[in-house]
């Protein structure tokens, strides 16, 4: 029987926050430290539709879109040791909280706006349907006052110039893993 101090979580690790905000990088990470399995719900639901996310947008509209997150948190707050790297604005819905967080601790990963915008302008980043027209910024930064309060209700973990093994770090020192070092 594990000493209670050492005992690993072993729940559901859910990363929510603005897209961008590297939830999917470090939720790779993070599960593959943890040995947990890696989920990303955009991921799910392109596969399940066989589109990528703007396409689900555009063919079948965004309340179908957000009807899918809805099933998908169900059925992922079901399970146990994943590391769930959700949508923008997933979390931002109470019944999937409710659902996601059920056996689940939840984190809000942040940057600022201008960082936001930076990550989203690289190539080969995913095209993001809500930041579609001629001022992505403004776009940005009007979504994100809207939303600011609703990420505000959870665990916050900066990323704004911090490494990703640093965010992975950050998020492994609260959960209370010990760094990884030479097996014993
Ligand atoms: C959305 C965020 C996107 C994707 C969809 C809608 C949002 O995910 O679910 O484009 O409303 O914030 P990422 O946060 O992974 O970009």
């Amino acid at each position: 029987m594990p000493h209670r101090e050492t005992r690993a979580f072993d729940g559901n690790i859910i990363l929510t926050g603005f897209m961008g905000t590297g939830k999917s990088s470090v939720g790779r990470l993070l599960a593959a430290r943890l040995g947990f399995t890696f989920v990303d719900t955009d991921a799910v639901i392109e596969n399940r539709c066989g589109q990528a996310i703007h396409e689900i947008f555009r063919d079948r509209g965004e309340p179908a879109f957000r009807a899918m997150e809805a099933a998908l948190a169900e059925e992922l707050g079901a399970g146990d040791r994943q590391v769930i790297a959700t949508g923008g604005r997933m979390m931002l819905d109470s019944a999937n909280a409710a659902a996601l967080s059920r056996h689940g601790r939840v984190f809000c990963l942040w940057a600022t706006p201008e960082e936001i915008l930076d990550r989203l302008s690289g190539t080969g980043t995913a095209v993001r349907p809500l930041l579609e027209g001629s001022d992505p910024e403004a776009r940005i930064r009007a979504l994100f006052e809207e939303r600011r309060a609703g990420y505000a209700q959870f665990i916050p973990v900066t990323t704004s110039g911090k490494t990703l093994f640093a965010v992975v770090e950050a998020l492994l020192a609260i959960l209370n893993v010990p760094p990884a070092g030479p097996e014993r």
